[in-house]
């Protein structure tokens, strides 16, 4: 199996591939605390329990898609971790944009979209230290690339999306994974130093909620309703209000849908 990862300088040169596991998110664990070097790339072709956000499961059948982990050592003074899905969601959308001319969009926080907001990539962000008390991020990406409309499990046929469909034919998935690897890491070099101000500016570009009115859940139960503005310096969610006034949200545990009925004001 071959790994077309040449073209990155120091992410994914240290790969491990599996035919199946459980999740690439748990052997990039494994590996961080057996010693992974930073930019440590875990790849596999199918996973029996991949995960999403919010312990929700993650869509993996073998061979059409691509899962994979890379492993992070946070520098000492790096923005928040939170802002670490800004990072991937951009450098996911910017590879997708530039190499195969596909229209997608980063959707706060952790989603990649196509125009019409159904999901094509998934990022799960989890922080970890390893046995001599470093942090690392493990960042995990699920990109659905060759999946038909008829592959979708019912339950994703209205919110879900692939490459194949968007663009009406299959790509390899291998080059996928290598124009996604060089931006992120480009990104990472970016943001790990000079900040989020760069990301900030190109996700303003990519956002596909600006403008939009939301729905927003807190864990407690709370609701908010209101206009997606952006983000923050902290990559936080801005969402004016019916009365005019701002309130800002961190990705969290925060849940969120678009509505399709405007709120009268
Ligand atoms: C989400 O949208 O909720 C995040 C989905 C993240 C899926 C990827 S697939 C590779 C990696 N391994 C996992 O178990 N999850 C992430």
């Amino acid at each position: 199996m071959e790994l077309a990862t040449q073209r990155t300088k120091w992410l994914g040169k240290s790969w491990k591939f599996f035919e199946v596991t459980s999740s690439t998110q748990d052997e990039a664990k494994k590996w961080v605390q057996e010693g992974a070097p930073h930019g440590a790339l875990v790849i596999a072709e199918k996973q029996t329990q991949g995960r999403g956000r919010l312990g929700r499961s993650w869509f993996s059948p073998p061979r059409k898609n691509l899962y994979f982990t890379v492993a992070l050592q946070l520098p000492s003074s790096s923005p928040p971790l939170n802002t670490l899905s800004l990072l991937a969601g951009v450098a996911v959308a910017e590879a997708l944009r530039s190499q195969f001319n596909a229209q997608v969009f980063v959707k706060w926080a952790n989603d990649v979209v196509s125009s019409d907001g159904r999901k094509l990539a998934g990022i799960l962000v989890e922080g970890l230290k390893d046995r001599s008390g470093i942090d690392w991020a493990l960042v995990g990406i699920g990109v659905n690339v060759n999946l038909t409309e008829d592959e979708l499990p019912d339950e994703l046929q209205e919110i879900a999306t692939s490459l194949q469909i968007l663009l009406g034919r299959k790509l390899n998935r291998f080059q996928v994974l290598d124009a996604i690897l060089v931006s992120l890491e480009n990104w990472w070099e970016d943001w790990a130093g000079q900040g989020i101000e760069t990301l900030r500016k190109t996700f303003a570009q990519f956002d596909w909620l600006k403008g939009k009115q939301v729905r927003l859940s807190l864990p407690n139960g709370e609701k908010f309703e209101g206009i997606a503005n952006g983000i923050t310096e902290k990559g936080e969610l801005k969402l004016t209000l019916q009365d005019g006034s701002e309130l800002c949200f961190a990705a969290g545990e925060v849940t969120l849908r678009s509505l399709e009925i405007p709120f009268k004001a």
